[in-house]
């Protein structure tokens, strides 16, 4: 579906409805503010294929797991994001032929995602019989500035009818999951009231009994009048409606306004949710459409001030970062630390909405650079306030005194996921988690946080990784046997290089840290000793040998690090030689063909090398990424991201660039057909970084900022804002320039091309550099 959306910087446009396309459309078009989430359904009746989707964070239904062959050690339930109450309902019909995109005769459809401003709008021409021609209007948003709000504005303009119009403006709980287990229904009844234009209807899951209040308010406008309606009601079980008839005559046009708020127990008190609920009502309706337009824009505003990458001489890479940073900010605001980002955000039932390591791996890093400290801290909380959980998981495994073993897949900090090999096997990801600890510190400086939580979650994460580790009597090394690494198109695998790695790291990482609390506040660590009943030094010696004697697989004449045990056994050839239309592999090949390949679904060595960069020279990094970027098929979206912005560390701008379109255009683009299931949230992030890591090849480094930027050759500039240490700054790149406005009130230290620079607070900094530092 390359160029079905047409090409402009702040907006994603679709022409003409094409119900092939309705699936795809409704991820792409999606609109979140962090608290809640809704799919691009149709406001108004729609019999032809959708996947309804409307989202509220943190609510979800364990729901009980269901395998072939039941393993010890499974979780009982895989978490999913609920389909929560559809907000949108406004059903219309003339003379009893009900307005359907799948039966009425369409005359124009356009679809637009304002990510500027926020907002997703449709307008739409059809003709529901002769002489009966309505062209309607849809905008609507979900508030960034009151995040319990949605709101519709729906138009009608009658184009050559006369007559009466019928709306039906509802609230419908009777709602399901696409991807349940057992063809549940997940929410029940647990009250509801319509009067008049005003109604809520209050649902509890069943199971986790969330509950949640669905409230609605709605008002008709006739030239900027407000009309007086005589309102039907409906009940019925788990659904609300207010059925209007109004009078139209030709070239007019009436305004429905449809005020919905979304609370739920998760904030409000399950015995406040009716009283709240109403008085949410009435604010919403008092301030006006208008308004609440306004102060929504002003946080998109605020957001992209900081936030947007700016991109000269090439609209689809212009389009597609902005489509990426619009996403991620709508799926998570960093506000409430219980919260977190699923691989599909609001955007479809995949991956059942819940955390993975893609928040530490890749979404944090943006978020450390573009959002306010407390953002990440938020993230880093949700492991700390987690921590116990994983220690009873790593118990239930049969780890012992303390080791941690985060879940892969959590909603609530117990693991949900039940594939043997992603359960048990994809131990990285308590790395990633340890790692995410230091880049927070890195960015921020908040080295409080090491003392008060960070520390504890290092220890409990070494614990772990010291158990999990034995020793070969056969190499004379420690090894860990059994793995998946990122890379999950190879299963149970010894000494993943990546995996080791990591292990490794974050245990000298952990003593480092001890030592520096032994320093400055020993009183502080013994506290933390008797907490966690921590042996000093026996347990720290086992880590001191695991370190300096960690079995990291190595190729002597090829002179790469080995992605496992082994792996130089395959049949090795690129990618390139799998015909075209068996990619991707993971639709058109048995597991088993995967397993035995040599194929790569995503970055793995050079996920450790992108993490460790510092410990490698460029010529290593390169022999490394020349053997490994050949076989890898980029199947998972968190691929191309990191192979580009590994590309560009070693110069390879060409290759950069084209893993960059292949990351930045994954959805608008549909590399991986799939998008009908929902969009790539986490991955999008990776996206920003291919630009600020990848071709600004921004670093922070013993407290500074270091730049070293390339610029794709189609470009004829791009510039970011980043931030570090509370202090934001905006980097401009031309072929021939650089420029770094500090745009705060403190100085700013940094290291562009190996010479060191201060950029006084609002101050600027313009450097001519000649075209072939580029290359
Ligand atoms: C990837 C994982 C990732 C998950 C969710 C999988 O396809 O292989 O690394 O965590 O998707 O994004």
């Amino acid at each position: 579906m390359k160029n079905y959306y047409k090409k402009d910087e702040w907006q994603i446009i679709e022409e003409g409805f094409h119900p092939e396309m309705n699936r795809e459309s409704e991820s792409i078009f999606s609109i979140g503010n962090g608290y809640m989430g809704q799919r691009a359904n149709f406001e108004e009746q729609y019999s032809g294929d959708s996947m309804q989707g409307s989202y509220v964070a943190g609510v979800y239904y364990p729901d009980k797991t269901r395998v072939g062959w039941w393993k010890n050690g499974y979780p009982e339930y895989f978490a999913k994001v609920l389909n929560a109450p559809n907000w949108i309902g406004i059903d219309i019909s003339i003379e009893g032929k009900e307005i359907d995109l799948a039966k009425t005769k369409i005359l124009s459809f356009s679809r637009t995602l304002n990510m500027k401003e926020g907002y997703l709008e449709r307008i739409f021409r059809v003709a529901v019989s002769k002489n009966k021609i309505i062209e309607i209007n849809c905008r609507r948003f979900l508030s960034m500035a009151e995040p319990d709000l949605g709101i519709i504005r729906y138009t009608v303009k009658s184009v050559d009818y006369e007559g009466l119009l019928d709306f039906t403006i509802y609230i419908d709980g009777d709602v399901k999951n696409e991807d349940t287990n057992y063809g549940e229904k997940f929410w029940m009844e647990v009250g509801k009231k319509i009067n008049g234009n005003e109604g809520f209807l209050i649902t509890a899951t069943l199971k986790t009994d969330f509950h949640v209040a669905t409230g609605m308010k709605f008002e008709f406008f006739k030239d900027n009048r407000n009309i007086p309606v005589k309102t039907d009601t409906v009940e019925r079980e788990k659904y609300i409606a207010g059925k209007v008839s109004i009078e139209i005559g030709k070239g007019e046009e009436i305004s429905l306004f449809k005020y919905v708020s979304v609370l739920s127990s998760l904030n409000t008190k399950k015995e406040m949710l009716v009283t709240d609920i109403k008085s949410r009502l009435m604010a919403a309706k008092e301030i006006g459409y208008q308004k609440l337009l306004l102060d929504h824009i002003k946080e998109w505003e605020k957001i992209w001030a900081t936030s947007d990458v700016v991109i000269e001489g090439d609209l689809s890479a212009q389009q597609a970062i902005r489509f990426n940073i619009f996403h991620i900010n709508q799926t998570y605001t960093g506000k409430d630390e219980r919260l977190n980002i699923g691989p599909k955000g609001f955007t479809g039932e995949k991956y059942g909405g819940s955390t993975y390591w893609d928040t530490e791996a890749f979404v944090l890093p943006f978020f450390l650079k573009t959002a306010d400290q407390k953002v990440g801290r938020n993230l880093l909380l949700y492991r700390y306030k987690h921590l116990d959980k994983s220690i009873a998981n790593a118990a239930k495994l049969g780890f012992k005194k303390g080791a941690a073993l985060y879940p892969m897949v959590t909603m609530s900090g117990e693991e949900c996921h039940n594939e043997w090999e992603i359960t048990f096997e994809e131990i990285h990801r308590n790395g990633a988690i340890a790692f995410a600890i230091f880049n927070y510190i890195r960015h921020t400086g908040d080295n409080q946080y090491m003392t008060d939580y960070g520390l504890e979650v290092l220890i409990g994460i070494s614990r772990f990784w010291s158990q999990r580790a034995t020793f070969s009597e056969n190499l004379k090394k420690y090894v860990i046997l059994g793995v998946t690494g990122p890379n999950e198109y190879e299963n149970n695998v010894n000494n993943n290089w990546y995996t080791n790695s990591l292990a490794v790291w974050t245990l000298s990482y952990t003593l480092k840290n001890i030592g520096t609390l032994e320093k400055e506040s020993p009183e502080k660590l013994a506290a933390l000793y008797k907490k966690i009943d921590f042996n000093f030094p026996e347990e720290t010696t086992r880590w001191e040998k695991l370190i300096s004697n960690m079995q990291l697989p190595f190729d002597n004449v090829r002179k790469i690090f080995l992605q496992q045990d082994g792996f130089l056994d395959k049949e090795l050839k690129p990618a390139n030689s799998i015909p075209v239309d068996e990619r991707p592999i993971n639709q058109h090949w048995s597991w088993d063909r995967i397993l035995r390949s040599c194929f790569i679904k995503q970055a793995d060595v050079l996920q450790g090398l992108y993490l460790f960069e510092d410990e490698f020279d460029t010529e290593t990094i390169k022999r490394n990424y020349d053997f490994y970027e050949p076989m890898t098929v980029h199947e998972s979206s968190l691929s191309p991201c990191i192979h580009s912005i590994v590309a560009s560390s070693i110069g390879n701008i060409e290759k950069a660039y084209e893993l960059y379109l292949r990351t930045a255009r994954l959805d608008l683009d549909d590399y991986n057909n799939e998008v009908s299931h929902g969009l790539h949230i986490t991955s999008m992030a990776g996206t920003w970084l291919a630009i600020v890591e990848g071709f600004g090849r921004m670093r922070i480094k013993d407290g500074k900022v270091i730049l070293n930027p390339l610029i794709p050759s189609k470009w004829q500039s791009y510039s970011f804002h980043s931030r570090f240490r509370g202090i934001l700054f905006e980097v401009k790149v031309t072929k021939n320039s650089i420029c770094v406005i500090n745009n705060s009130h403190e100085s700013l230290n940094l290291i562009i091309s190996g010479e060191d620079y201060m950029i006084e607070k609002s101050g600027k900094l313009v450097l001519n550099l000649k075209l072939d530092f580029f290359s």
